[in-house]
C-alpha cells in the first residue's frame, strides 16, 4: 500500500424527507445563490422543497446549467455573485449542476483569469461554500473536490480538482431519483461502477482494504444498478445505487493505491466532438483500455473477474480477457452501447478524437504511458 493523507470534511445527510433539514445546515443568515439545471427539480417536487425549506434566507436563483457544464455559464453566475455580494452556492441537481457551483465557488474568489484554473492547474487559495442537493446518482461530486467543466468556444472538457472545493454539506435523498429519464438511471450506474475501476483495474499494491471496498461497491453497483431497471420506485435500490455511487468517487478507495483515469480522459472529446453522454464514453473506451494494457493489468482483471463474476476457470490472461467481456455485457444490459459504429464513430474521425491528449500535454494511465497515438490505438479496437 502507498503511503497517503486523508481527510474528507462533507457532511452527508442521507436519507427520505432530508431537504427539509436544509435551514438548520445553512450558515446563518447566508446570502445565497440557488444554482440548477434545465427544470427537472420544478417537475420533481425538489424545487419546492428547497426554497420551502429556504424560507427566511436571501435567495437568487441561478438556472440552465447544461448537462456537461459550460464555462461561459459558469462565468455569467460567477458575475452575479459578486454583483449581489452573495456568499454560499446552493447546488440542487446532478453532477453537472454540482460541478457548476463548485468551479464557481473557485473561480469568485481567484485573482488571475479563471480559465487558468482549468488549462494551467491555477492554485486554489480560497472558494465560497457549497452546499449541495443531490438528484442524481453517478459522480460522487457531492462528496468529492473535484469539478469537470467544458468550454465548446475552445473543444475543450477539463478537470481540476482542490481540497478548497469539498461541498460544506451534501443532502442525498433517493427518493427524488425516481424521477430520473431511465437513461440517466443507466449512466449512473455505469459511471460509478468505472469510477471505481479507475481506482482499482491497475496493478496490485496488496492494499486489501481498499479492494474489499472496491469490490464491495462494485457489486452493489451491478446488482442494484440491474434491478433498478425492473424496479425505478424500489427505495432500497435507489438507495444503496446512491449511496454507491457516493463512496465509489469520494476519494475513499483511491487512497494509497495506484489510479488510471485514462477511460475518463479519452471519452472527453467524444462528449465534446459526438455529444455523447459522460458515462456512454466510459462504456465504449473502457474495454479497449483494459484490452490494450492487459498485460499491465491483468492480475487486477482476474481478481475482480472472480469477485464479481464469479470467472474462475483459465488462464489469467483468460480470466481478464473474460472480465472485460463481462463488464462490457453489463453495460449494454444498462442498455448503453459500447461501440464506436453505433455513433456513427469511423476510423476517420479517430486522428481527431485522440489528438487533444497531446495538445494538452497528458500521460495518462497509472503508468503515464498513454499519450495520443496509444489513444488512437485504444479507439481502433472500439470501432
Ligand atoms: O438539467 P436538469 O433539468 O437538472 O436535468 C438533468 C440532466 O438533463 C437530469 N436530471 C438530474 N436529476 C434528475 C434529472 N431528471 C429527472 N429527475 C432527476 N432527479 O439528468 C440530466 C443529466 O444530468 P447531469 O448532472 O449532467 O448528469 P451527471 O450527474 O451524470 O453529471 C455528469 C457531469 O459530471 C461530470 C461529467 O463529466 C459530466 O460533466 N463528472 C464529474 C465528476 C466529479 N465532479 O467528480 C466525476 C465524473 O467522472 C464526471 O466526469
Ligand atoms: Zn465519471
Amino acid at each position: 500500500m502507498n503511503n497517503f493523507e486523508f481527510s474528507n470534511p462533507v457532511k452527508i445527510v442521507f436519507g427520505k424527507g432530508m431537504i427539509a433539514r436544509l435551514s438548520a445546515l445553512m450558515p446563518e443568515s447566508a446570502k445565497v445563490l440557488l444554482v440548477y439545471g434545465g427544470g427537472s427539480i420544478k417537475r420533481n417536487g425538489v424545487y419546492a422543497q428547497v426554497t420551502e425549506a429556504l424560507k427566511g434566507f436571501e435567495v437568487t436563483e441561478f438556472s440552465g446549467i447544461e448537462p456537461n457544464p459550460q464555462y461561459d455559464t459558469c462565468m455569467r453566475a460567477v458575475a452575479l455573485i459578486r454583483e449581489k455580494k452573495l456568499d454560499f452556492i446552493l447546488a440542487a441537481g446532478g453532477g453537472s449542476v454540482i460541478d457548476a457551483a463548485k468551479f464557481m465557488a473557485a473561480a469568485v474568489c481567484f485573482a488571475g483569469d479563471p480559465w487558468e484554473i482549468l488549462t494551467k492547474g491555477g492554485e486554489i487559495k480560497s472558494a465560497l461554500p457549497v452546499g449541495t442537493v443531490l438528484t442524481l446518482a453517478a459522480t460522487g461530486s457531492e462528496m468529492n473536490e473535484r469539478t469537470v467543466i467544458s468550454r465548446a468556444e475552445m473543444d475543450r472538457k477539463l478537470g481540476f480538482a482542490s481540497p478548497k472545493i469539498f461541498p460544506l454539506f451534501s443532502i442525498l435523498d433517493p427518493e427524488v431519483t425516481y424521477s430520473l429519464p431511465p437513461r440517466q438511471t443507466a449512466n449512473g450506474v455505469v459511471d460509478s461502477f468505472i469510477h471505481v475501476t479507475e481506482q482499482y483495474l491497475t496493478y496490485p499494491v496488496n492494499a486489501k482494504v481498499q479492494d474489499a471496498f472496491a469490490e464491495g461497491l462494485m457489486r452493489v453497483i451491478r446488482e442494484e444498478g440491474l434491478r433498478v431497471l425492473d424496479e425505478p420506485d424500489n427505495y432500497d435500490v435507489r438507495a444503496n445505487l446512491m449511496w454507491a455511487a457516493t463512496n465509489a468517487l469520494n476519494v475513499w478507495i483511491g487512497l494509497g493505491v495506484p489510479q488510471d483515469w485514462a477511460s475518463h480522459r479519452i471519452g472527453y472529446a467524444l462528449t465534446v466532438q459526438f455529444g455523447l453522454d459522460h458515462a456512454e464514453t466510459l462504456a465504449v473506451v473502457m474495454p479497449g483500455v483494459m484490452t490494450y494494457m492487459l498485460e499491465q493489468k491483468k492480475s487486477k482483471l482476474a481478481q475482480m473477474g472472480a469477485a464479481i463474476f464469479g470467472i474462475t476457470e483459465g488462464t489469467e490472461e483468460h480470466r481478464a480477457y473474460q472480465t472485460i467481456d463481462a463488464c462490457e455485457a453489463f453495460f449494454r444490459r444498462m442498455g448503453i452501447k459500447t461501440r464506436l459504429h453505433e455513433y456513427g464513430i469511423t476510423e476517420f474521425d479517430l486522428d481527431n478524437l485522440a489528438a487533444p491528449v497531446d495538445e494538452i500535454g497528458w500521460k495518462l494511465g497509472e503508468h503515464q504511458n498513454i499519450d495520443s497515438r496509444v489513444v488512437r490505438e485504444i479507439l481502433a479496437l472500439r470501432l
